[in-house]
């Protein structure tokens, strides 16, 4: 009996403009459209086995070699239902495939770095999922296609099947089929672009994405004009930046959209907090960097992000990181005792293969 079985990995994504709301919670089909950097480095990824053999008896998946519940109508099992169904397409296109599509999967998971500490755990891990199933399914599937199945794991996965500058698209149809990653840009367009991590916390974040999100959607007025108004132009702006390689124009809209983002929830009742005392202090290191570069240089040179954690991304073109790694060890001494200098920040390069 031959050995049906893939391994891919997938790293994770920073959006830039935040994803942040459903229309669509079964679906998850957002309320605006988003866009992010895959920072292409090795230390941030998710790296997946799949398996099909008959002889199984049930899917099972293990993340962090602990077995997970595959719940009946659940984000995994939807992904894995999805991606036999495309395999049991082609086994009818092709009578001499095998029927992996009838054969029950184990799937086995790997991050390695902190999972749900706001550092899109989710995201490469379910873009993982979908990729090696995709291989191992041998599915001439595009990224695009994939990302369709792998939001329903967890929407921001969608964009981490792409690497460099990537936006999903909303959409606009209710079955979400058009509610899709594509590509902006791919990683050798912006290859200086720099993103600094750091890991303030990495403790399991108080509020999860998803109930976070119902609650804002549910409560807060200022999301309205966010999705109304604010992210179209942005999504625009920050597109065409990324195409002219505009690090001030990117900078500006990227720390813009991390507060607006950080300003909703503050605005959800009750209010949900992501970031602490060191990210803020962190915001204001950046922005006196800013300051005196845009007085010498009349240009912004790096750029912070915070998702649903305390964690810091610093967007930066190569040439400032170790600059910038000196201030935050002078402003953050505590950072030294991190034996390990990816627990504290790392340097993910953008656009280097
Ligand atoms: O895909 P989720 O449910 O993990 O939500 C991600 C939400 C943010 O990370 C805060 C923003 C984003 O666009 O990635």
């Amino acid at each position: 009996m031959p050995i049906y079985q893939a391994t891919t990995s997938a790293p994770v994504n920073i959006a830039c403009i935040k994803y942040w709301g459903k229309r669509d919670t079964k679906l998850i089909l957002p309320t605006n459209s988003s866009l992010s950097v895959t920072l292409d480095q090795d230390h941030l990824r998710a790296t997946t086995t799949s398996r099909a053999d008959p002889s199984f008896e049930k899917d099972t998946l293990w993340l962090n070699g602990k077995e997970e519940v595959i719940a009946d109508g659940g984000r995994l099992a939807t992904c894995i239902r999805e991606m036999k169904y495309l395999r049991s397409q082609l086994e009818q296109q092709k009578p001499d495939a095998p029927k992996l599509s009838t054969f029950p999967v184990h799937i086995c998971s790997f991050n390695n770095f902190p999972t749900a500490a706001g550092l899109a755990s989710s995201a490469a891990g379910f873009a993982a999922l979908v990729a090696s199933l995709a291989a191992l399914y041998e599915l001439p599937a595009t990224p695009s296609e994939l990302s369709r199945i792998a939001r329903q794991g967890s929407g921001s996965a969608c964009r981490s099947l792409f690497g460099g500058f990537v936006a999903w698209e909303m959409g606009s149809a209710p079955d979400g089929s058009d509610s899709l990653a594509i590509e902006i840009a791919p990683r050798e367009h912006w290859p200086d672009i720099h993103a600094l991590i750091c890991v303030v916390s990495d403790d399991k974040k108080g509020t999860s994405s998803t109930s976070g999100m119902q609650r804002t959607v549910e409560t807060s007025p200022l999301l309205q004009h966010r999705i109304g108004t604010v992210v179209p132009a942005r999504m625009k702006a920050i597109s065409d930046a990324i195409r002219a390689r505009d690090f001030d124009t990117f900078a500006s809209l990227t720390m813009q959209d991390s507060n607006q983002f950080h300003a909703v929830c503050l605005d959800t009742d009750p209010p949900i907090f992501y970031m602490n005392d060191v990210s803020r202090a962190i915001i204001a290191v950046i922005t006196e960097y800013n300051r005196i570069a845009l007085e010498t240089t009349g240009k912004r040179k790096a750029a912070y992000t915070y998702d649903a954690g305390p964690n810091a991304v610093i967007y930066t073109p190569k040439e400032n990181v170790r600059e910038i790694v000196e201030l935050i060890v002078r402003y953050f001494p505590q950072a030294e005792k991190f034996k390990d200098p990816f627990s504290l920040f790392g340097v993910a390069g953008v656009g280097e293969g």
